[in-house]
């Protein structure tokens, strides 16, 4: 589906993701993890075009998506709809106008300058944020919503594209555990209801492992780990996160209550590529 060629990206002197090659070949929600400045946000980014990569290739469906210019790069990122940690909302605007933003580039320029929506658009905003269970604040300014609510307003203007994937980049850093349950249970449910792939970088490793099908971990910009949560021990956690013996875990935990066992559904054909399940 996605293939990852040595891509790299620096600033400067700084190589902030360094030669990074992997596949994602099932539509696995893959958790990436890692300190701060491992370079997570990096990749995300140039996996939708907000920021250049030095050098390297990302190819979906034999393309190099890289390369894409002008109308062909609008319609990828659209396709690689990307939450993020701070919402990026328009806070004056209503919650249901909001979401049909997602629609934007999509539309004429015209169009777009005047926020003019067809009824087509307005009842697909509203059922995608009754799927999200938030449809009754459809009319009010999104200012208004709890953080919570306003992730998921986010996530709905995600839907709103119609993407082939949804990247999420710290989703749920700002918010309080029982909305950051929510807003993951939502990513996980688009994930298995319509079959995307769903990358998010997380901060805690308990929710990798309680959400994803695959972690990779990242290390000064490196893949130091691609694999299963279960084999995310204690120790590959260490190297990952670059720490020593007194590492523990709860230092990156959230506290998001283990829903009924695991949200998870494990895939049983396994669904890993002959370099993943390792650590390198
Ligand atoms: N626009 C930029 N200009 C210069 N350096 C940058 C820029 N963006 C990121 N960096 C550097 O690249 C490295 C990776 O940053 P990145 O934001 O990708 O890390 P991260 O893993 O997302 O960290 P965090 O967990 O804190 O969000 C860091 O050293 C950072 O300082
Ligand atoms: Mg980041």
């Amino acid at each position: 589906m996605i293939h990852f060629e040595s891509v790299t990206k620096d600033f400067g002197t700084r190589t902030a993701v360094d030669q990074v090659s992997f596949t994602i070949d099932k539509p696995h929600m893959v958790g990436i993890i890692g300190r701060s400045g491992a370079g997570k946000s990096t990749l995300l980014r140039m996996i939708n075009r907000l920021t250049p990569a030095t050098s390297g290739r990302i190819i979906f469906n034999g393309e190099d998506i890289l390369s894409l210019k002008g109308a062909m790069m609008r319609r990828w990122q659209r396709d690689c709809a990307m939450v993020f940690q701070q919402f990026n909302l328009v806070p004056r605007l209503d919650v249901v106008t909001n979401v049909m933003l997602g629609r934007l580039n999509a539309q004429s320029t015209l169009k777009s300058m005047f926020n003019i929506f067809s009824a087509d658009d307005v009842n697909t905003a509203l059922a995608a944020l009754d799927r999200l269970g938030i449809v009754q604040e459809a009319t009010k300014r999104a200012e208004e919503l709890s953080g919570g609510q306003q992730q998921r307003v986010a996530i709905a203007r995600a839907l709103m594209q119609d993407p082939h994937m949804v990247l999420a980049d710290e989703p749920i850093a700002s918010l309080d555990p029982m909305n950051a349950k929510i807003v993951m249970d939502a990513l996980r449910e688009i994930h298995e209801r319509d079959n995307k792939v769903v990358i998010c970088n997380l901060h805690t490793l308990d929710t990798a492992r309680n959400y994803c099908d695959r972690v990779i971990g990242m290390r000064d910009g490196k893949v130091v780990f691609d694999g299963e949560p279960e084999l995310l021990t204690t120790d590959v956690a260490r190297e990952i996160y670059g720490a020593d013996e007194s590492f523990n875990e709860a230092a990156t935990s959230t506290a998001i209550d283990t829903p009924d066992a695991s949200v998870r559904k494990t895939d049983p054909a396994g669904a890993m590529t002959p370099a993943a399940a390792a650590v390198v």
